[in-house]
């Protein structure tokens, strides 16, 4: 069975619904170790619940980046990690962590890329009124969300829908996408 990490920031759905995956046999990998650079990420609670180690590791108690990823690293290959899956993670890699796992980290962006990159996808498209957006899984390279892309699906925003309503669409095509992209992927890794 092949090991698998999740990286979180904050509230975590993306991380439960692969946990349920996980836990119904249908991710192909393990869920080792949840990472956090927030002690107050919600994410936690749901590792607790899943029973999911979770570490948390600041950034803040390193004097540089390539300081804290060299312990993160360290960390994901002592649990002989396959597939890093960044869930939510509001950190961005340099390139010695990207060089240390290349093919092998893996995103969930809220939207069809190469449009909308960035911090704000679901909000900026909703404020640029287009008719539709997305949600798109990538491998991690050195530029923000621009890496190979795995999969990708449209979400449709109709005139009537809120933010919130836009959101809800696309967090609930986000659940279904992720473990699906990540366990055909882990299926082709070595
Ligand atoms: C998701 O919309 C994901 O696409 C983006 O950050 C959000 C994380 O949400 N990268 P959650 O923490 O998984 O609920």
């Amino acid at each position: 069975m092949k090991s698998l990490a999740v990286f979180c920031s904050g509230v975590g759905s993306n991380f439960e619904a692969l946990c349920e995956a996980a836990e119904k046999n249908k991710l192909g990998a393990r869920i080792t170790v949840m990472v956090s650079d927030d002690p107050g990420a919600f994410a936690l609670k749901r590792a607790a619940k899943h029973g999911i180690p979770a570490v948390v590791l600041s950034p803040k108690l390193f004097k540089t980046r390539e300081d804290y990823e060299k312990v993160v690293v360290q960390l994901l290959k002592s649990q002989k990690v396959d597939l890093v899956a960044l869930a939510g993670f509001m950190r961005i890699f340099s390139s010695y962590f990207i060089r240390a796992f290349r093919g092998r980290i893996v995103n969930i962006h809220p939207s069809y890329l190469p449009a909308f990159k960035g911090a704000h996808a679901i909000r900026d498209a909703f404020e640029a009124g287009v008719k539709e957006t997305g949600v798109t899984v990538h491998l991690v390279n050195e530029k923000v969300d621009s890496g190979k892309i795995l999969d990708q699906e449209k979400v449709k925003i109709s005139p009537r829908d809120t933010l919130a309503d836009l959101e809800k669409r696309i967090h609930a095509v986000e659940h279904k996408l992720y473990p699906k992209t990540l366990r055909s992927y882990l299926k082709q890794l070595k």
